[in-house]
C-alpha cells in the first residue's frame, strides 16, 4: 500500500497551496490530464479501439464505485452528476398523487429542487424536517414517518454546510419499518468517509465524482438495491438498456432483452473523457483507502478541533464520532475577512451560510493544518 504522502504526488498543486475545500470539488489529478491527452491522441490517430476500451473502462469504474461504498458492480450506474440520479430515481418510482416526500428543511439545493418540482408536476406532498441546528433527528424522522402517505425520505448523507453526518443504519431501519424507500444524496461524504451501503440496506445511493472522488464534474453513479430497481422504472431508456453481448454487429434487432440491474439506467453512448477523469479519482482513492483516508482527515480536523476551542470560534459541526464528517464548519467574528484572509495566504477553504468550511483529504498534512491555524492566529482581524 502507498503511502500517503506518496500519493501527494499524484497532484499538481501540492507544491504551492493549501487545499482543504474538497466538499467544494477535488483537484484534477495529474493522471487525469495525462489520460485526457492520450485519448485526445487516440481519437486525432483514428484508434479504432476507442470504443471497446471504454465499455471495458466502464465497466471497470462501475466495479470500483461500488467497492468503495461495498455493492457490487451490476447494481450500480453511472450517472453525470448527483441530481441525475435523483431525478432518475424519484421519477422511476412513479409516485401517485398524495403521496408524501420527506426532505430535510436544511439541504442542498440539487436534492430540493428537484424533489419540490416533482411534487408539484405530480400532486405530491412534501413534509419538510425541520434542522433547528443544522440536521433533522430521529425523533422527527418517526413523527414524519408515522403520518399517513409517507413514500420516500430524500437526504443527504452527510450535510454540505456543517458536515452532520446521519446515521444510515439507522435512518434505513426506521423508514424501512414504515415501508419508506430511503434515496441518499452521498455527494459530501463518499470517496472520505466509509459507507456499506449493502450493511445499511439503503435503497438507493446517489453521489456525482467531482468532489471527495477526485473525478471531476460529468461522472458520478448510482446505486440501487436489488429490490429497489423493481420499484424504480426510468421514465426513458436508451439503446444501452438492452442486453447486446457488448457485441454490435447486428444492431437491427429489437428483441434483446432489457437488462434487470444497474444496467437498465445506462444512458447511450457515455462521455468517454468522462470515463477516464473518473477512472483517475477512483484510482487515488482506491490505493488511499477509504478507511485509512478517514482516519487521517480525523487527525487533521482533531488538531483544528483543538486550536478552534481556545479561540474567538465556535464550531459548528458535530464532535459525536457516529455523526463527524470530513468537513469542520467554524464561525465568528469577522468570519468573512478572515476567509478571504486565507484565501490571499493560498490557503483554500469555502464561505458558506457564514461559516468557514474545512474539508481537508488524505494527502493533507498535519504540517500544512498547523500552518493554517498559525494564519488564523495572524489575522489582523
Ligand atoms: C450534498 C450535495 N449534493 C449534491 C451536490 C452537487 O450536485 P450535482 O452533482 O448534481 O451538481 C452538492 C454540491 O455541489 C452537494 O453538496
Amino acid at each position: 500500500m502507498k503511502s500517503l504522502t506518496a500519493l501527494r504526488r499524484a497532484f499538481a498543486h501540492t507544491g504551492h497551496a493549501v487545499f482543504f475545500d474538497h466538499a467544494s470539488y477535488g483537484p484534477l489529478p495529474k493522471k487525469a490530464r495525462q489520460l485526457i491527452d492520450e485519448l485526445a491522441a487516440r481519437y486525432q490517430q483514428l484508434d479504432r479501439t476507442i470504443d471497446q476500451d471504454s465499455f471495458n473502462l466502464l465497466r471497470q469504474i462501475k466495479r470500483d464505485f461500488a467497492r468503495i461504498i461495498h455493492t457490487r458492480g451490476d447494481e450500480v450506474s453511472f450517472v453525470p452528476n448527483t441530481t441525475t440520479g435523483t431525478n432518475l430515481v424519484l421519477l422511476g418510482l412513479a409516485l401517485r398523487r398524495g403521496e408524501r416526500i420527506i426532505l430535510p428543511r436544511v439541504e442542498f439545493p440539487s436534492l430540493s429542487y428537484p424533489v419540490l418540482y416533482l411534487a408539484r408536476r405530480q400532486g405530491l406532498q412534501v413534509e419538510m424536517l425541520h434542522c433547528p441546528d443544522g440536521f433533522y433527528t430521529l425523533d422527527s424522522l418517526k413523527k414524519a414517518l408515522r403520518r399517513k402517505g409517507a413514500a420516500v425520505l430524500a437526504t443527504s448523507w452527510v450535510q454540505y454546510f456543517n458536515g452532520y453526518r446521519y446515521d444510515v443504519d439507522e435512518i434505513v431501519k426506521l423508514c424501512h419499518e414504515y415501508g419508506v424507500f430511503v434515496l441518499l444524496d452521498g455527494m459530501q461524504g463518499i470517496g472520505a468517509v466509509p459507507l456499506d451501503a449493502k450493511k445499511s440496506g439503503v435503497d438507493a445511493v446517489v453521489c456525482g465524482a467531482a468532489k471527495w472522488l477526485f473525478g471531476s464534474t460529468g461522472g458520478g453513479f448510482m446505486y440501487l438495491d436489488p429490490q429497489a430497481v423493481r420499484r424504480v422504472t426510468p421514465a426513458s431508456i436508451s439503446w444501452l438498456s438492452a442486453d447486446w453481448g457488448y457485441s454490435f454487429g447486428d444492431l437491427q434487432r429489437l428483441d434483446r432483452p432489457l437488462y434487470t440491474d444497474g444496467r437498465f439506467f445506462e444512458w447511450g453512448t457515455y462521455p468517454y473523457y468522462n470515463l477516464r477523469l473518473a477512472q483517475a479519482g477512483l484510482e487515488l482513492i482506491l490505493a488511499a483507502g477509504v478507511s485509512r483516508t478517514y482516519r487521517q482527515i480525523c487527525l487533521l480536523l482533531d488538531q483544528l478541533m483543538k486550536f478552534l476551542d481556545h479561540s474567538p470560534y465556535v464550531i459548528a459541526s458535530s464532535r459525536e464520532p457516529q455523526h463527524r464528517s470530513a468537513i469542520l464548519s467554524f464561525t465568528g467574528p469577522a468570519i468573512g475577512r478572515l476567509h478571504q484572509y486565507l484565501t490571499d495566504h493560498k490557503f483554500r477553504t469555502s464561505l458558506r451560510e457564514q461559516h468557514i468550511r474545512v474539508a481537508p483529504h488524505f494527502y493533507n498534512t498535519p504540517a500544512e493544518m498547523r500552518k493554517f491555524i498559525a494564519a488564523i492566529k495572524k489575522f489582523p482581524g
